[in-house]
């Protein structure tokens, strides 16, 4: 049974050939939208979201929808599923696993939540997509990453990226990380307060695959010779103590510094760490990412329903 839970569950050979599919799928919807709309009727996908989102949900539902597919949604399921009246995440993924569909696209609010549905909908042949598990990852954030940078830089390897904001509880940064370490002679630079930088457990994958990496919280450290520079907003919900704003916000100031081929990402939403007036720099590719979105969940979603 293939889940989608994990950044590293994903082989170089697999990032290529969803990469090639997205291309495909890509050049047929710009020249008509409703191009792969015969693809996959009649399957059905269900959204079930603990957490807030405004991209994911709606990019996994129009790439069903662009595919076809019907889609059932829970938004907010926190107060509006039976999680409200004390239900454990296992009973509800079984309850829906009995109205069988397709595909469960989960957003959950704890570390190892898409594992543990995982866990039960497996037992159906159901495969789980995680939309995010807490601090821990969102491994589909990072395939449309990788697939931008993909796009705008022409290559995966040999690459310098450097990566700022809430690097600890940032789980973008923690997919995309384990995602560039399937390709060679990637250099990472890692912006943040120490409270705020990356989990160890990382870290160590890094060293041990011996990647090169270098924890500062100098902001525009190395951004001369970035290619990418990845930008996060502090998790604000994912922390006792709130911070008031972010310590280091990108303006076009640091944009002076950066290369004329590189490029600037940023999941989204910001909230205050990239300043509006970066937007027409045309380096800026944060908007762009959400359109590459779509195709890459289209992509996927179609590989899991052909089983490949
Ligand atoms: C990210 C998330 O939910 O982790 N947003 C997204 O899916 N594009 C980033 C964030 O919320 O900071």
């Amino acid at each position: 049974m293939r889940h989608i839970i994990d950044a590293r569950d994903f082989h170089r050979h697999q990032l290529e050939d969803l990469f090639e599919f997205t291309t495909e799928i890509r050049g047929r919807c710009e020249q008509n939208k409703n191009a792969c709309r015969a693809w996959h009727p009649h399957e059905l996908v269900f959204l079930v979201f603990y957490e807030p989102s405004t991209r994911t949900r709606f990019s996994f539902q129009t790439a069903a929808l662009r595919l076809g597919m019907d889609v059932e949604i829970t938004e907010a399921a926190r107060q509006f599923s039976s999680a409200k009246k004390g239900e454990t995440l296992e009973d509800t993924i079984q309850a829906m696993c009995q109205l069988e569909p397709s595909i469960i696209v989960l957003r959950h609010d704890s570390d190892g939540g898409a594992r543990r549905a995982a866990d039960v909908a497996g037992y159906h042949g159901i495969p789980i997509v995680n939309a995010g598990d807490g601090g821990n990852q969102h491994p589909t954030q990072a395939l449309l990453d990788l697939y931008t940078i993909q796009s705008e830089i022409h290559r995966l390897d040999d690459l310098h990226i450097v990566m700022g904001g809430d690097l600890a509880k940032g789980r973008t940064i923690h997919s995309l990380t384990y995602l560039l370490s399937r390709f060679s002679n990637v250099r990472f630079t890692f912006i943040a307060p120490s409270e705020f930088q990356l989990p160890e457990s990382i870290c160590t994958h890094l060293r041990e695959h011996s990647f090169p990496f270098t924890q500062t919280d100098d902001m525009g450290a190395d951004f001369e010779r970035a290619d990418v520079v990845y930008w996060t907003r502090l998790q604000d919900e994912r922390r006792d103590v709130p911070q008031q704003s972010p310590s280091h916000i990108i303006t076009p100031k640091h944009c002076q510094q950066m290369r004329e081929d590189a490029i600037i990402m940023h999941p989204l939403p910001r909230v205050g760490e990239i300043s509006h007036d970066v937007d027409v720099d045309p380096r800026a590719a944060y908007f762009r990412q959400i359109k590459n979105g779509l195709y890459v969940r289209m992509a996927l979603l179609s590989q899991l329903l052909r089983n490949e």
